[in-house]
C-alpha cells in the first residue's frame, strides 16, 4: 500500500492524540521496517491494520470508527491534493462513479505497483445509487468514511447502508446510497 496513506494516517493522528502517543502506538504495533514511512514508497497493508488496531487500544474508538474517520480524513487530502478531479464533476454520484472509470485508472498509471479496489455502480432509481465494492483488503469502514465524505463535499445528504459479505479472499460490500430528497 502507498507510502502516502500511512504518512496521512499518521498526520490524522498527531493532530488528534499528538505526536508522543503516536509514538507510544508505533512502538508497540509489530511493523514492517519499523514505522517509518516515505511517501514514495510501499508498505504492506497489514500495518495499516496493525496501525488503527493501535490507534483503538490508545484512544478506546472502534476500530470501525476509526477506519471511517481515516476515510472522511483522506477524501479531504484527495480533493485538496487531485482538485480537478472533483471540480469536473457535478454532484456526489458523479465522482464516486467516476472513482473505477477515472480515478483509480490514472492512479493505477502513476503507480503500477498499487493494489486498488474495484467499483461497480448502478442507479436503481432517482436518488439511489449503488457502488458495490470488491477488494482483498476488506476495508469497509474506510470506504464508507469515504462515500460519506464525498457527500459532505458536495453539500449533499443522504443515507447509506450496506450489504457485505465474504467472497473466498474477497470482500464485497454493496452500498446503497439514498439521497435526501430536496423539498
Ligand atoms: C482523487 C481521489 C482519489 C485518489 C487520488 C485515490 C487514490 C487511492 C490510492 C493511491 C489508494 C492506495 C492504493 C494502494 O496503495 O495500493 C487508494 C485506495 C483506496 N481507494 Fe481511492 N482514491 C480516490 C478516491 C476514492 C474514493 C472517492 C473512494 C470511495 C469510493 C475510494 C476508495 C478507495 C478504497 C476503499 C481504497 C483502499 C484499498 C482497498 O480497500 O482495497 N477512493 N485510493
Amino acid at each position: 500500500m502507498k507510502g502516502l496513506i500511512f504518512t496521512e494516517l499518521l498526520a490524522m493522528a498527531d493532530e488528534a492524540v499528538g505526536e508522543d502517543r503516536v509514538d507510544h502506538v508505533i512502538s508497540g504495533c509489530p511493523l514492517s521496517g519499523g514505522g517509518a514511512y516515505s511517501a514514495v514508497g510501499n508498505y504492506p497493508s497489514s500495518d495499516l491494520i496493525a496501525l488503527v488496531q493501535g490507534f483503538s487500544g490508545e484512544t478506546g474508538l472502534s476500530v470501525a470508527d476509526l477506519q471511517k474517520a481515516f476515510g472522511h480524513w483522506m477524501l479531504k487530502y484527495f480533493s485538496s491534493s487531485y482538485t480537478h478531479f472533483f471540480i469536473t464533476k457535478r454532484t456526489a454520484f458523479e465522482l464516486l462513479e467516476s472513482v473505477e472509470e477515472e480515478i483509480h485508472v490514472e492512479v493505477k498509471k502513476l503507480h503500477q505497483d498499487v493494489d486498488l479496489p474495484t467499483f461497480e455502480s448502478t442507479f436503481p432509481s432517482p436518488g439511489v445509487m449503488v457502488l458495490t465494492y470488491r477488494s482483498r483488503r476488506g476495508l469497509v469502514d474506510f470506504c464508507e468514511g469515504l462515500i460519506e465524505a464525498t457527500l459532505d463535499h458536495y453539500g449533499e445528504k443522504g443515507t447509506i447502508t450496506r450489504d457485505v459479505r465474504q467472497l473466498e479472499n474477497l470482500t464485497v460490500a454493496d452500498f446503497t446510497i439514498t439521497l435526501e430528497a430536496v423539498k
